[in-house]
């Protein structure tokens, strides 16, 4: 098992990694159940393969799981979902001292965690990530949310969980398109901070999508590791430590918004496109050379992951693909931060990037094949 200890002040906890954590997890929450009954919050295709060993080692040590099985997507992540939860929750007598688990992808723990960060002010919460994305991304560093018709994550807290237990087993139910839209993420890391990291994943990340354990593992801590040290440097996103995080993140909204944030496009899969450009228009910027970009394409190619948005047959102009970048979130004062690459390994906001430039960029790229 690895641990790896997320430091905030008074807040610190940990994200263990190992196979067999969900059929052991009352022992591992140990003190943090404090009650009988312990609620439970999970979506339908995860309850389907681990509701199961959950139950049973809760009800092994004198518990009573209560499980509230929401629908699979991101349409639970609204205000009506969260209305039940919360109805579910009272119902449930939660207090502020108990905790509630969150197993499930990213979905689940967001949904999980805000209800958590609001009933009665604030509870705890434990994360039982059961996707690679949720795993390495999510379900640390405690930024939670739902989404509204304005846009997705728009309404939120920053809540940290007190315990992530990452079960290496339930990757093994996980569809192949899912765990694909994960990796991306573990790639992340390595193309913004971490070139040693890039490397292994140059020769690893096929590897890991065909289910070696000991390379999921080792892509899961490391990952862990890497947002763990990112989050304790700048929790709230407020010194531009965090938004590095961001990589591949503003061209790849531009494209699930092209493609209707549906399952086109899983929101990973624009992750890992949206990095492929942003290493592309970095090379165009001189920042990178032309052979560093092929080579972060290579490797999210060897992955399985798309890497060439021509491919995605958009049928739409550059300018309509910059068009969505102005509705992104991160738009401060009127302009858009891009992340962009000084090299593999050495990610940077760019304030200075004029929108038509990548217009331009992204029509080239749209022709390209
Ligand atoms: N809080 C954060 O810092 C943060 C970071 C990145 C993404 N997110 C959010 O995470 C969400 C995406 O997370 P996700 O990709 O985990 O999506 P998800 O929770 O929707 O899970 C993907 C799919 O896999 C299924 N599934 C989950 N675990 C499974 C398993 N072990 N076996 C079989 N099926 C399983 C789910 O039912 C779902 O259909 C988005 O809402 C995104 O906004 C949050």
């Amino acid at each position: 098992m690895s641990v790896t200890r997320v430091e905030l002040a008074g807040r610190s906890y940990e994200v263990r990694v190992d196979g067999g954590l969900l059929a052991d997890v009352a022992n591992q929450c140990g003190p943090l159940l404090r009650k009988k009954r312990v609620p439970v919050i999970t979506d339908a295709n995860v309850a389907k393969h681990w509701q199961e060993p959950v139950a049973k080692s809760l009800e092994a040590a004198g518990h009573e799981p209560r499980f509230l099985v929401l629908d699979p997507g991101e349409g639970s992540k609204s205000w009506a979902v969260l209305e039940r939860v919360m109805d579910w929750l009272l119902a449930e007598e939660v207090e502020r001292g108990d905790h509630i688990l969150a197993l499930g992808g990213g979905v689940i723990g967001d949904l999980t965690g805000f209800a958590a960060a609001i009933l009665k002010r604030g509870c705890g919460f434990i994360q039982l990530p059961t996707t690679l994305l949720a795993q390495v991304d999510s379900s640390v560093g405690g930024k939670t949310a739902i989404n509204t018709s304005a846009g997705k994550n728009l309404v939120g807290a920053f809540h940290q969980p007190s315990l992530v237990l990452a079960d290496l087993d339930t990757l093994s139910t996980l569809p192949q398109r899912e765990l694909g839209a994960g990796y991306a993420e573990v790639i992340k890391y390595g193309i913004l901070g971490d070139r040693a990291f890039f490397d292994w994943c140059e020769d690893n990340g096929a590897k890991v999508m065909a289910g070696d354990r000991e390379a999921q593992e080792y892509a899961v801590t490391e990952s862990v590791k890497a947002k763990a040290r990112i989050v304790a440097e700048d929790e709230r996103e407020t010194t531009g430590t965090r938004a590095l995080l961001n990589l591949g993140h503003t061209f790849g909204h531009a494209l699930e918004a092209q493609t209707g944030f549906s399952d086109r496009l899983l929101h990973g899969e624009g992750v890992a496109l949206g990095m492929v450009l942003s290493a592309r228009y970095s090379a165009r910027k001189a920042y990178i050379s032309q052979d560093d970009a092929a080579r972060v394409t290579a490797a999210i190619s060897s992955a399985g992951l798309p890497s060439e948005i021509a491919a995605l047959g958009l049928n739409c102009s550059g300018d309509a693909l910059a068009a969505h970048m102005l509705h992104d979130k991160k738009m401060d004062a009127g302009t858009l931060p891009f992340i962009l690459l000084r090299d593999i390994g050495e990610a940077f906001v760019d304030k200075q990037v004029e929108l038509s430039d990548v217009s331009t960029f992204l029509g080239e790229q749209l022709q390209a094949h």
